[in-house]
């Protein structure tokens, strides 16, 4: 009798972990790594927010320490998301350009302290609008592009003179990235890079980010699908990536991060361009809570989910677990 023998066994190669360490096709390490944060006014407070567990908002002293950590655990950037105050947000969003405005402070401070952290800073008016729109309205409540372009231009403009080391356009207004590219040239400022929020989507994943910055209530079940683009369009993306390479971006980014792998990957094949994908608020919730519940285990699922991301053509994501994350790379 002529058994029949299996040509290849893959499982010789998965058979012991020496092996399976040699053929390993993707890693995964804390230079990946980006740790978004929540930025408040005070001295030595934190708040936490109900629908993000584990994540706190935190005051300029508060962060500067989670800067010096995030230096030692090896994470290369961190990226701010100011929270102000219901009496510094306006129709005209004039606070995102406060040269002295929070976000502009907390650069400084932590470009001061830790000098070698990349610092990334959030373009965008949704902190500093009464209605929790990315840009100015007109009277029919429409975003209006390029009146929109000049406000980015003014606080993109404030954070690179506070010493940011990336600004980076979250609106999704058209043209954005040429002009924030020229406002930087002409002032000198040749060296600031763009992180371009190319591809990114009207999420529902975006809801924990929402409370954690108080545009939710703003919103008032207000939607942004007149600029964020619609999750069934994939082609369009790269239409998106497209024009942001031309005007000027460094890098380009895929926003959310597991629901959009597909996109990710063929932004990665088609411009071989740095690519930052965002895991974002509600991806993390997600995990958090099944992890709380006992439902998954945390560190083997977070660790698989970004893993999947860079497999999917990823170079750096910014996720709320880059902390937890570098901790736990270092200790395996
Ligand atoms: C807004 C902005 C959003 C996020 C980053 N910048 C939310 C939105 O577009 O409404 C979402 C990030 C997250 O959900 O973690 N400019």
């Amino acid at each position: 009798m002529n058994r029949q023998y299996p040509t290849s066994r893959l499982r010789r190669a998965r058979s012991a972990n020496f092996a399976r360490r040699l053929v390993r096709e993707t890693t995964l390490n804390a230079d990946d790594l980006i740790l978004p944060v929540f930025v408040i006014e005070g001295e030595n407070r934190t708040e936490s927010i109900d629908s993000m567990p584990g994540v706190q908002r935190m005051s300029i002293d508060l962060l500067v320490n989670k800067a010096q950590r995030l230096v030692e655990l090896g994470i290369p950037a961190i990226a701010l998301f100011p929270v102000v105050g219901e009496n510094k947000k306006s129709l005209s969003a004039d606070e995102a350009y406060n040269p002295d405005g929070l976000a502009q402070r907390a650069v400084r401070a932590i470009k001061a302290a830790t000098p070698e952290l990349g610092v990334i800073t959030d373009v965008a008016l949704d902190p500093f609008t009464s209605h929790g729109q990315d840009g100015l309205l007109n009277e029919q409540g429409y975003v209006m592009n390029d009146e929109t372009v000049e406000v980015l231009v003014k606080q993109a403009l404030s954070h690179a003179e506070a010493g940011a080391d990336i600004v980076a356009p979250s609106d999704m207004m058209d043209g954005r990235i040429a002009q924030i590219r020229a406002g930087l040239e002409i002032e000198g400022y040749v060296n600031t890079q763009i992180l371009a929020y190319s591809a990114k989507y009207a999420s529902a994943f975006y809801g924990p980010f929402r409370d954690a910055v108080g545009s939710a209530s703003n919103l008032a079940g207000a939607d942004k699908y007149t600029y964020q683009m619609d999750p069934a369009n994939g082609d369009e993306s790269l239409h998106e990536v497209r024009l942001d390479i031309d005007e000027g971006a460094d890098y380009v980014m895929v926003k959310p991060g597991m629901p959009y792998l597909d996109i990710v990957r063929r932004v990665k094949e088609t411009f071989q361009m740095p690519t930052f994908v965002y895991q974002v608020s509600g991806e993390y919730a997600m995990l958090k809570a099944a992890a709380q519940n006992g439902w998954l285990n945390e560190q083997d699922s977070v660790l698989e989910a970004l893993m999947s991301i860079k497999r999917a053509g990823a170079n750096a994501i910014l996720t709320y677990y880059a902390e937890d994350v570098a901790n736990w790379l270092s200790t395996k």
